[in-house]
């Protein structure tokens, strides 16, 4: 690792471990200052959000947790982390794998994901996921808050190795970007340069709500919301709020009126009748 070093207070890779964002959570908790990053070659017991596992092989994915201590953020912004993680992401995979700008999209909350055509052979049309994003936090609203933001990335993953059950709903930057080999060193390299600033502009009480709404996929979409134990429902997505975070949709009872979905409010967002094409990674 050569650039963006300064802007980590530790940073260390790993063959192999459980999860990267307990690694960082270790770290934080036993007093690391921010930004520390810890990145694996492999998980053993990689975590998804709402209790799913995350699976990539090793060496199919870039897969790295970021540990910090937000003190200048309130707790009701924290979920800003996540997003820049994101964001910076997106802009690093579409650069190192020769992508258009805006390709790539963002799947509400967090997960990165591409709209593809249907295949030869068959091949399901439709939104594909790449990225998946966890955050966790510790202390909330206390005075020495903790978050956790882990993003695991598909790069150099062949789509003939992808997981039966999967294939139809993931993707990887090698198959979007037509074969070409994507180097994890690179893709790494690429998203520290475009997170830093974006946390150095959270840091000052910045956050570029413009980006991040633009790069949303559902907005003007109907969607459907999935909440544990609940029946499901169907829902036109109207837009993000810049400020909460959530999730805007339209309020059925009351036509013209928005309302806000939280995230931890639902297990799932899919496109409705999006057929075989939304994303269960
Ligand atoms: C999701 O889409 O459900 C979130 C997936 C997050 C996976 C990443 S991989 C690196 C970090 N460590 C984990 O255990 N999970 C996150």
């Amino acid at each position: 690792m050569t650039t963006s070093v300064a802007f980590l207070s530790r940073h260390e890779r790993f063959r192999s471990v459980p999860s990267t964002n307990d690694v960082v959570r270790t770290w934080l908790t036993a007093g690391t200052a921010e930004v520390c990053l810890a990145v694996a070659g492999e998980q053993t017991a990689g975590r998804g959000r709402s209790g799913r596992c995350w699976v990539a092989p090793s060496g199919t994915a870039l897969l790295l947790s970021l540990g910090f201590r937000p003190g200048y953020l309130p707790a009701d912004r924290l979920w800003r982390l996540a997003a820049v993680v994101s964001l910076a992401m997106a802009d690093a995979a579409e650069a190192v794998a020769g992508l258009a700008v805006g390709r790539l999209r963002l799947k509400w909350p967090n997960d990165i994901v591409v709209e593809v055509a249907s295949g030869a052979g068959g091949a399901a049309g439709g939104l594909r996921k790449v990225a998946g994003v966890l955050g966790e936090t510790e202390g909330v609203g206390t005075a020495d808050q903790l978050a956790i933001v882990g993003i695991g990335i598909n790069a150099d993953w062949p789509r003939a190795s992808f997981p039966v059950e999967l294939a139809d709903s993931m993707t990887s930057l090698r198959e979007v970007s037509g074969g070409r080999p994507i180097d994890a060193d690179e893709l790494l390299e690429a998203f520290l340069l475009r997170v830093e600033p974006r946390v150095m502009a959270l840091r000052d009480g910045h956050f570029d709500v413009a980006g991040w709404h633009d790069r949303q996929v559902t907005t003007g979409r109907t969607v459907r919301l999935e909440r544990s134990g609940e029946e499901a429902e169907e829902v036109l997505a109207v837009g993000v709020d810049g400020a909460t975070g959530a999730l805007l949709v339209e309020d059925s009872a009351a036509p013209g009126v928005d309302r806000e979905v939280l995230v931890g409010e639902v297990v799932h967002v899919r496109l409705a009748a999006a057929g075989g094409g939304d994303v269960t990674q």
